[in-house]
């Protein structure tokens, strides 16, 4: 494969990493200063299509600077001009529809931050890329760190060889309560009748059994969803090997609204996964959102979050396989 690219010139950010050999992210920009507007965008993607594919997943991480995107519809057309399937986003997350392929990438109140995790990690069809477009950054704050998932695994590994081979035999089981109609303005805050788009319990729990969900309705109209047997790590092709850490484990043990244990119930040692969250945190990257930025995660490489922010920030997400 050839590593470079005469339509793109390599660039730098700062916060970036070498992880492995590879740079994360891999900053691409226009090879000259007046190849930066939509038209040359377009035409170098849709010439090197295959090359910046394997750079998504060569590199885990691929910045797009230096661009003159603007808005959602040029987004979507960079992203229409890939030609990636969308895959329709599931989840707890308040989002709303911008146009086309772009969403708002969370409702929820910005001075929140959201915790790390895969794209629809629990759901059996997770997208592959998670693509970002900052409209507008924040005033402060307001990064979208990520963290090279198979480090998170190798860390675990090398810390607690025993608990991983239990939680790897057992696999996860995790909990997840929906209450009904939706909740104060929160990360989480979606009804059960939103998430699963209908107010019919029977229907809820049908379509719940397509995504390998159990439910359990509660007193008082909330419902609690089981999800696993689920595995602690995943291997996926193409990426040298390397063990994912595709699972929800920290973000979801011991909360308010959810949990997570090894399948048969065992309980996962509270020490395991406070140094878990440690480790998670050590090995992440950030860098600072510039107006314009394109974001291309490789989902099945790189666990990602978003810092609190002061507003405004708009940042745009689009799901693809
Ligand atoms: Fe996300």
């Amino acid at each position: 494969m050839e590593f470079s690219c005469k339509a793109f010139k390599v660039g730098k950010c700062e916060g970036q990493k070498v992880v492995d050999g590879e740079t994360m992210p891999l900053v691409l920009q226009p090879p000259e200063p007046n190849k930066g507007d939509m038209d040359s965008l377009l035409f170098a993607v849709k010439e090197n299509k295959e090359w910046f594919e394997q750079m998504i997943i060569k590199n885990s991480a691929v910045l797009l600077r230096g661009y003159n995107v603007n808005n959602a519809q040029d987004f979507n057309e960079i992203l229409e001009s890939f030609g990636w399937d969308d895959v329709r986003y599931f989840g707890p997350a308040p989002r709303k529809h911008v146009y086309k392929r772009v969403w708002t990438a969370n409702e929820g109140p910005l001075s929140d931050s959201i915790y790390y995790h895969h794209e629809m990690v629990l759901i059996k069809e997770s997208p592959g890329k998670v693509i970002l477009f900052c409209e507008i950054p924040a005033l402060e704050g307001g990064q979208t760190p990520f963290v090279p998932s198979f480090r998170v695994t190798e860390m675990m590994l090398k810390e607690f060889p025993k608990v991983m081979e239990e939680m790897e035999e057992k696999r996860l089981k995790y909990t997840l309560t929906a209450l009904s109609k939706n909740d104060k303005p929160s990360m989480r805050g979606r009804g059960w009748e939103d998430v699963f788009g209908t107010s019919d319990p029977a229907e809820a729990e049908r379509r719940a059994k397509a995504l390998g969900m159990d439910m359990e309705w509660l007193p008082n109209g909330s419902v609690k969803a089981i999800l696993g047997p689920a595995s602690l790590t995943k291997v996926f092709d193409g990426r040298k090997g390397r063990r994912t850490w595709f699972n929800t484990l920290v973000g979801m043990h011991g909360k308010e609204h959810s949990s997570a244990m090894m399948a048969d119930g065992t309980e996962i040692p509270e020490n395991v996964v406070k140094r878990c969250e440690e480790i998670v945190e050590e090995e992440s990257i950030q860098f600072e959102w510039e107006k314009g930025d394109v974001l291309f995660f490789d989902n099945f490489a790189l666990l990602h979050g978003r810092r609190p922010a002061l507003p405004p920030r708009r940042v745009l997400v689009a799901t693809c396989k």
